[in-house]
């Protein structure tokens, strides 16, 4: 059998997707378009299976009420920006115990110095995280959640690439020790947007301050958007709009043919800045107007959304249960 490559090319069709989301916080648009976009655009043509990772993010978050909240909050996201509850499956990853089972057994077919290459890893420990072992073998537990599943596809945003690296190489080493072709090597799906830059420019992320959540009332966006650091040249000079903050987002909110002439006005001059910005907060309430609506309905209906949270893990569970049927088997543990 000859490995696929990491990435998968285009986007898939006809495929199994699987992916997740860590609840640790209220999300923004680098989270939408880096991530979450591709998610909902891919339950049309393919089967998908989309999980808040609450497990995941019990490396960050310490205080029950709050994972609760947020975990029921990222669901709530999840389905008013679109995800359709008939086509796609949604669930928490708690409710699926198959997946912390698998962990274990890829953390016995894994290696520490292929952990210790994680840059996420190194990256959250700097930011001041303690260092815990469950923040360490963070890398496994995704692989788990993707095998599991046994994932086709896995569409994330660039920074994830390395865990799906991983991902690959915890199934062959399963195989191999086992002899059995148990788990399937999944493939990667990057997103258009590589990174969204924030109101200062760098990564648009929670931990910097600088993101533009995805419900923000009007008054708030807008306020937001006209905070967004620009560069002093005056409304006269041509302007690059390779550099632009406020490019790039127009970029990700308009239709192409909009981007295009708002491109075509950097280069030859006498744009303002508060102009692009007013369109900005016009284009974020004309597309995400709408989700906050549906995201309020929601709200006031958790029963509702339990159970779609309970159906969408009735249905991963029956591929879940298969999987780790045979991994068990394989292994020698009594099923
Ligand atoms: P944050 O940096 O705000 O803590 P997370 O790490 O929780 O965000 O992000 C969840 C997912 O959203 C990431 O895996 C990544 O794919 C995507 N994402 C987050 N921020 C951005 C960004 N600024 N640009 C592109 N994608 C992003
Ligand atoms: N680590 C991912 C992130 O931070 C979230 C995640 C957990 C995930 N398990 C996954 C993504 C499995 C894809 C597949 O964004």
């Amino acid at each position: 059998m000859s490995a696929t490559p990491l990435v998968a090319p285009g986007k898939a069709r006809g495929a199994r997707l699987v992916s997740g989301l860590s609840p640790t916080g209220r999300l923004h648009l680098g989270n939408y378009f880096g991530a979450m976009r591709q998610h909902i655009e891919g339950q049309e043509a393919n089967e998908g299976f989309f999980f808040i990772a609450n497990y995941h993010a019990m490396t960050t978050i310490t205080d029950g009420g709050a994972l609760r909240r947020l975990t029921m909050d990222a669901a709530i996201d999840y389905l008013a920006l679109g995800l359709d509850p008939e086509r796609a499956a949604l669930y928490r990853q708690s409710d699926l115990p198959e997946v912390t089972e698998l962990a274990w057994m890829l953390a016995c077919a894994f290696a520490v110095p292929d952990l210790d290459r994680a840059v996420a890893y190194k990256e959250k420990i700097a930011r001041g995280l303690a260092p815990s072992v469950g923040l360490y073998t963070y890398p496994l537990l995704m692989a788990a959640d993707i095998l599991v599943m046994r994932a086709d596809v896995v569409p994330v945003g660039r920074d994830q690439l390395q865990h799906l690296e991983m991902t690959r190489r915890a199934a062959a080493r399963f195989n191999a020790i086992h002899g059995r072709e148990v788990l399937k090597l999944p493939q990667a799906q990057l997103g258009e947007a590589r990174v969204v830059p924030g109101l200062d420019g760098r990564k648009m992320s929670k931990s910097y301050g600088n993101a533009i959540p995805l419900f923000a009332e009007r008054d708030a966006a807008r306020r937001l958007f006209m905070s967004i650091k620009t560069d002093s040249a005056p409304p006269e000079a041509p302007k690059d709009p390779g550099v632009s903050t406020v490019f790039a987002l127009l970029a990700l909110l308009a239709e192409p043919e909009e981007t295009a002439s708002w491109a075509r006005r950097y280069r030859e001059g006498g744009l303002r800045y508060g102009e692009a910005k007013e369109r900005l907060v016009a284009l974020y309430e004309e597309r995400l107007g709408p989700a906050r609506e549906r995201r309020r309905a929601l709200a006031a209906d958790p029963g509702r959304v339990e159970e779609i949270l309970a159906e969408g893990a009735r249905r991963a569970r029956r591929v879940a249960g298969e999987v780790m049927a045979e991994a068990r088997d394989a292994a020698g543990i009594p099923g």
